[in-house]
């Protein structure tokens, strides 16, 4: 039986046992690209107060105020199929959701693939990446950004944006906030890595605003509309369309307005 329960994590143990941190970087997630082809260990995390060329998913850049936020990237060396690669940005979004439940009060519900929002706003978002070397086995590097303490934001997303400290009307620690969320990412880290992905799946679906609602997916042009039914076993999102089900691997979802 699945346990949606979600007690305190333990901290980490292995998640942020080594830190590399930077002043100013182009992005963490290039930086671990890095450490990973040195040989860094699993679960080392590398963070920065400024990114200059912050990345977002599908080619996009990710921009955060220096010393306000969060962004870093954690290395993994996952020993499951590469197929399942994909839940680990669920895996991820679901430990800052129930992060942002459980230690700050708030309201927090995950978007496929990997958006954490707050009253409708996007709060945080994830670039998972896989690197694939010859003679070794694959690592993944989990971007995660969280907008801590920014309290205005750039034109573009000003309307679209959220932070903690706008959610919840004070300033938190970022240090802490961090040692929150990696101890619940590696407490469900475990949870996959012994194969229990039904758990990963159920706890990311139970703060879901995506799963059951009529939605459209758009990616590179191409748009499908339909109902979310559920995650598949890959992270993907299983789509009910035109009398099929689908399931789709990339893309932005918007929710369909009821007419
Ligand atoms: C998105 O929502 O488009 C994903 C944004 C991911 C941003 C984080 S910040 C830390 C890490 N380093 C990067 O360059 N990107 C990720």
């Amino acid at each position: 039986m699945i346990n949606l329960a979600s007690p305190a994590a333990p901290p980490a143990k292995t998640f942020g046992r080594t830190v590399r941190a930077f002043d100013t970087i182009d992005s963490t997630n290039t930086a671990a690209r890095a450490c990973i082809q040195e040989g860094d260990a699993e679960g080392t995390i590398v963070t920065a107060e400024e990114q200059t060329a912050g990345k977002g998913r599908l080619g996009r850049s990710w921009q955060s105020a220096k010393g306000k936020n969060l962004t870093f990237s954690i290395i993994l060396r996952p020993e499951f199929a590469p197929a399942q690669f994909g839940l680990l940005s669920l895996l991820a979004g679901t430990a800052v959701c129930e992060t942002l439940r459980e230690e700050y009060g708030l309201d927090a519900s995950c978007k496929w693939p990997n958006d954490v929002l707050v009253g409708g706003k996007k709060l945080c978002g994830i670039l998972s990446e896989a690197l694939h070397q010859s003679g070794s086995s694959p690592a993944v590097i989990v971007g995660i950004g969280v907008n801590v303490n920014e309290s205005t934001f750039p034109a573009e997303i000003a309307q679209s944006a959220t932070s903690i400290a706008i959610a919840t009307g004070a300033e938190h620690d970022r240090a802490l906030l961090l040692s929150r969320l990696l101890g619940r990412m590696e407490y469900l880290y475990r949870t996959l890595s012994r194969g229990d992905s039904a758990s990963i799946i159920a706890r990311w679906t139970a703060h879901s605003s995506t799963i059951g609602r009529e939605i459209r997916v758009t990616n590179a042009g191409a748009l499908v509309a339909g109902t979310a039914r559920g995650i598949a076993e890959d992270g993907g999102l299983i789509l009910s369309t035109e009398g099929r089900m689908i399931t789709v691997h990339a893309g932005d979802v918007t929710l369909r307005e009821a007419s």
